[in-house]
Order: C-alpha cells, then sequence, then structure tokens
C-alpha cells in the first residue's frame, strides 16, 4: 500500500524530528523532509504511477503529513528560539543598572564657530553680514582694488586662474567691497564680507589653499582713522579679552591709504605667548586702512565727499592663536580627534 509509506515517512520524521536541538539542525531537518528536493515531495510524486481507484486517497494521506509535519516542524521551532532565548539570558544576563551608551551628537565646524563669534561681536557694533561671490573676475580681485594688470602688488596674492580668460578664485574678501557699493549705490555703509578665500599656496603647517577671511567695510560722510581704530579696539578686546592693548603699526596695501597692520599683546599668563608673539609679546590680526580714493570711485563714491574704513582678518588664525593650534591644516582634515574638542 502506498498510504503505507507516507505514514512510515511521517514516524520517521518526527522521530527525527525530537533529536533536532538548534536552529542548524532544524533548517536541516526542513530540507531533508519538506524541501524542494525532499523525501515528501518524491513520495507524493508517486501517486502519478497509482491506479486511478487509489489516488484520491493517496492525495488526502499526503496532504494530512505535510500538514501534521509541518506543524510539528514550527511548534519545534519556537521551543528551540525560547530554549536559546532563555540560555542567553542565563549565561549572559543583562545588566540593566549600566549606564546608557550617549549617542554621537553633531556639532558645528570649529571654523563655523569662531565665524558665528565674529558675525555676533560685529553685529553688536552695528554691522550687517554681506556674502559675496568666491569665483571673480581679475577685475574686482585687483583692478578695482586699485592694483591695475601688472601692478607689483599683485604678488601679495598667489593666484587661482580658471581656464576662463581674466576670471579667478577671490584670493581675498576685499573684492566684496565693490560689490557692496555698488549695491549700495551712494549710501553709508556698514557691513562685514566673510567667506572662503583661495591662494596657490605649498600647502604646510602655515599655509592651506582655502581659508576664511571676514572683510569689514564702512563707508560715510566723515568716517575717520579714529572710527576704525575705535572699531578694531572694541572688537579685539570682545574677542581676546577686556584687558587687550592694540597696536597700530604702518604698512602697505594699494586699496588703503594709509594702510596699517593691528597687533594685540598676548596675556602674559599664556605659556606659549613667546613662542607666538616670537618673544616680541604682540601678535598680528589683521591688516586695515583708509579706503583709497581710487578704490571708492571703482563703487561709485565720490571721495571728495565720503571716506571709508576698511579691514580684512583671518578667523582660523585668531583661533588657532586662542587654542595654540599650530597646524591649520587640521581644519580641513575632518580628523574627528581634532574637531571633537570645539
Ligand atoms: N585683503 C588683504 C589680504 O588678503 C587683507 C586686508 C588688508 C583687507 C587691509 C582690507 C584692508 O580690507 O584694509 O591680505
Amino acid at each position: 500500500m502506498a498510504t503505507d509509506e507516507l505514514k512510515a515517512l511521517e514516524g520517521q520524521a518526527l522521530a527525527h524530528l525530537q533529536q533536532c536541538a538548534d536552529e542548524a539542525a532544524l533548517r536541516e531537518w526542513s530540507t531533508k523532509y519538506l524541501g524542494e528536493k525532499g523525501l515528501w515531495k518524491a513520495a507524493f510524486g508517486k501517486m502519478n504511477s497509482l491506479p486511478k481507484d487509489q489516488k484520491a486517497a493517496f492525495g488526502q494521506e499526503a496532504n494530512r503529513v505535510k500538514t501534521v509535519l509541518t506543524e510539528a516542524y514550527e511548534k519545534k521551532r519556537a521551543e528551540v528560539k525560547e530554549r536559546e532565548l532563555q540560555a542567553s539570558l542565563t549565561t549572559n544576563p543583562l545588566d540593566v543598572t549600566l549606564p546608557g551608551r550617549p549617542r554621537p551628537r553633531g556639532r558645528l565646524h570649529p571654523a563655523t564657530q569662531i565665524l558665528r563669534e565674529v558675525y555676533a561681536i560685529f553685529a553688536d557694533l552695528g554691522f550687517q553680514v554681506y556674502r559675496t561671490r568666491e569665483v571673480e573676475t581679475d577685475e574686482m580681485n585687483f583692478e578695482f582694488l586699485n592694483m591695475p594688470a601688472h601692478h607689483p602688488a599683485r604678488d601679495m596674492w598667489d593666484t587661482f586662474f580658471t581656464t576662463i580668460p581674466r576670471v579667478v578664485l577671490r584670493t581675498h574678501t576685499s573684492p566684496g567691497q565693490i560689490h557692496v557699493m555698488k549695491e549700495a549705490a551712494g549710501k553709508p555703509i556698514r557691513v562685514i564680507l566673510p567667506g572662503m578665500c583661495y591662494r596657490n599656496e605649498a600647502i604646510s603647517t602655515r599655509s592651506e589653499i582655502q581659508f576664511y577671511q571676514v572683510e569689514g567695510l564702512v563707508v560715510g560722510e566723515g568716517v575717520t582713522m579714529a572710527d576704525l581704530k575705535g572699531t578694531i579696539t572694541a572688537f579685539a578686546r570682545r574677542m581676546f579679552g577686556p584687558e587687550r592693548q592694540v597696536r597700530i603699526r604702518s604698512s602697505y596695501f594699494p586699496f588703503t591709504e594709509p594702510s596699517i597692520e593691528v597687533d594685540i599683546d598676548w596675556p602674559k599668563e599664556d605659556p606659549n605667548r613667546d613662542r607666538l608673539t616670537k618673544g616680541t609679546g604682540w601678535l598680528e590680526i589683521m591688516g586695515a586702512g583708509m579706503v583709497h580714493p581710487n578704490v571708492l570711485r571703482a563703487g561709485g563714491y565720490d571721495p571728495e565727499k565720503v571716506t571709508g574704513f576698511a579691514f580684512g582678518m583671518g578667523p582660523q588664525r585668531m583661533l588657532m592663536l586662542a587654542h595654540a593650534i599650530d597646524d591649520i591644516r587640521l581644519f580641513w582634515q575632518n580628523d574627528l580627534r581634532f574637531l571633537k574638542q570645539f
């Protein structure tokens, strides 16, 4: 009788199932008995060769056996799972009193933090933030800033040229002065111009090919050098501490006349003082000056009627000073060991 064969298979499979003790054994069992090429399928295949009057009974029996095996398998699998869970709870118990693992929290990049600090200080002094483009014409980056073609002062900036003639990556934020003046069209101006600048330098601990600058520009009737000194001093004391002394040295920039460089005295308590200031006690923090008449004219202002002052500083350099960071390359390397400290 063909159905006897099915009964034998059922008995064998159930006995075998009792011996399966883990997931792997169960998987094997399932393949062996219920799989595509398994024993149940093989037994079922014999139905074709049965005489017609036996087929129906055989089919019913085959389906019953399949249901019995499937149910037994599911039941066994649930048991094994439960047993494995219990085992893992007792051999490797949970300590619910352990403190939770903190989720890593994102934060602002140190360069962004220092920029925001600078914005906040100048906001209190009545300056608006004005952003201009990073790709500039030669005219904006140099010519309107009182450096016609072949002017030797252009050598102060190692320039990245694009493949389009007379289009460069800005080497400083100063061309923003021209953009602001053109937009303000004769009205008084008090803005800072933050942004990325690019220079064709060999990358080293001291120079990068890209870095932030913050430019400042004030234009109006009766703006004087005294206003420049007052603004810079107020800024330096907010940024570096209320005791800071500010020193002004004469300097040269094509776009200002007179031009100055601004130093602050570095705190005597700082053990890095001598190294940072090369023994002088003073640190340069920015270039500045009274806007050159040619620059005012390029921006559409009449130097007979208005005057202005401008300054330019490197906020990353300030952060480096404040934290004794001695490698500027750390800023764009995205090394978390560095970034996490801010
Ligand atoms: N643009 C100058 C630089 O990149 C910095 C600077 C100096 C800006 C004097 C100014 C200024 O506005 O008056 O080195």
